[in-house]
């Protein structure tokens, strides 16, 4: 038997924001990042929770990690918060999740992301940092889905372009993997199509700072989110846990740089060459594999990411902590750790 669950309530278009407005009563812990909180835009949000009983925990600084985690936890026990609303990229969203999960009971979680993005406001995942072990491992539960998720590309305005194109090239990484792993399926298809080729198109006019072109951004980033819920990731993001970890490069960019080599990989496995062969033709490219990886690759050049990451890194440990990674389960051909070095050595030094 198979199954398709969409649990998160999406809410969008003029005054979505207003929607907080249903928080009216309760004690409310707003999770942010540092910079969010000190350039204001974290302002709209408590004005829009005006009825509610607030407390801002804004300790997020980078990726999070184990101990902002139990920072937090600590935040939401102080007002025995009856709600969490996650304001921020993947890093915010993640550690909200995170201290949700291991909050003393489950509290309703809204996410609003503010970078398109990670889809981490539809998703059952968190991924953690555990600075002792240099370790970075996705958290799997039903219970870290979003309850609720705001989608306000007015948000993004001001996003640096180095993260648009960062996080631009995760939603394509997410929609590529969702759409090749073993548990894909039509529904997941239909989402991880559309998200690919909506981000393909719109992304360098994101990048350039167009406001249309972020909403749909925005909106591909969901759809990716969605796929990747019910689908999975595969071995790009077991080897970008792994390699994040080390390099601590930013999440988007440490996949970007992989992807391409990751999809080569893949597609000597005949049925993935053939979707990747579907995908390259719904971007308007010649439909096969190797013509996809290498619009991928002039992509990344022309939104300025670059193709290796600064080493040096044990890539035999990268290699043995992605085969361990959840997300290496599903993909879609199996790997051996050498060909896993194979892979990271052409990325990284
Ligand atoms: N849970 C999931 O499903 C999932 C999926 C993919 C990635 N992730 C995780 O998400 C994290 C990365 O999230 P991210 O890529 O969104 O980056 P991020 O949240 O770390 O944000 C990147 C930078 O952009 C800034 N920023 C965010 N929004 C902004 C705005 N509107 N204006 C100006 N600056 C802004 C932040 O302050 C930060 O400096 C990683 O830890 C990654 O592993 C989670
Ligand atoms: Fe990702």
């Amino acid at each position: 038997m198979e199954e398709l669950r969409l649990r998160t309530r999406l809410v969008w278009g003029p005054d979505a924001l207003g929607s907080l407005g249903e928080l009216k009563g309760l004690r409310v812990l707003v999770v942010s990042d540092g910079f969010l909180s000190q350039s204001g835009l974290v302002r709209g949000v408590m004005e829009a929770l005006g009825g509610a009983e607030t407390a801002l925990f804004d300790a997020v600084r980078g990726e999070p990690t184990l101990e902002m985690v139990a920072q937090g936890v600590a935040a939401l026990q102080a007002l025995d918060a009856q709600a969490v609303v996650a304001f921020g990229g993947g890093s915010a969203m993640d550690c909200a999740k995170g201290l949700v999960w291991y909050g003393e009971r489950r509290v309703p979680l809204w996410c609003i992301p503010t970078t398109a993005g990670t889809g981490s406001e539809v998703t059952a995942f968190t991924v953690l940092t555990d600075t002792a072990h240099s370790l970075k491992y996705p958290l799997v539960d039903d219970a870290l889905v979003p309850d609720v998720a705001i989608l306000d590309a007015r948000f993004l305005e001001g996003v640096p372009q180095s993260v648009t194109a960062d996080t631009g090239l995760d939603v394509l990484t997410h929609a590529a993997e969702a759409y090749v792993v073993v548990k894909s399926n039509p529904f997941t298809d239909a989402l991880a199509e559309r998200a690919f080729a909506t981000a393909y198109a719109r992304l360098p006019a994101a990048f350039a700072g167009d406001m249309d072109a972020k909403g749909e951004m925005l909106f591909a980033s969901a759809l990716a989110g969605m796929a990747f819920n019910a689908a999975g990731l595969g071995a790009c993001h077991a080897l970008a846990h792994a390699l994040g970890a080390k390099v601590h490069a930013p999440h988007g960019r440490v996949n970007a740089v992989l992807l391409p080599q990751v999809m080569e990989a893949n597609a000597q496995h005949l049925p993935t060459a053939k979707k990747y062969a579907q995908l390259a033709k719904l971007c308007g490219l010649s439909p096969n594999h190797r013509a996809l990886s290498g619009a991928l690759r002039r992509l990344c050049r022309r939104l300025g990411i670059p193709e290796r990451l600064a080493g040096p890194v044990d890539l035999g440990q990268v290699a043995a902590d992605a085969m361990r990674d959840p997300c290496m389960a599903v993909n879609a051909r199996t790997f051996i750790p050498s060909e896993l070095e194979a892979i990271l050595k052409g990325v990284v030094g």
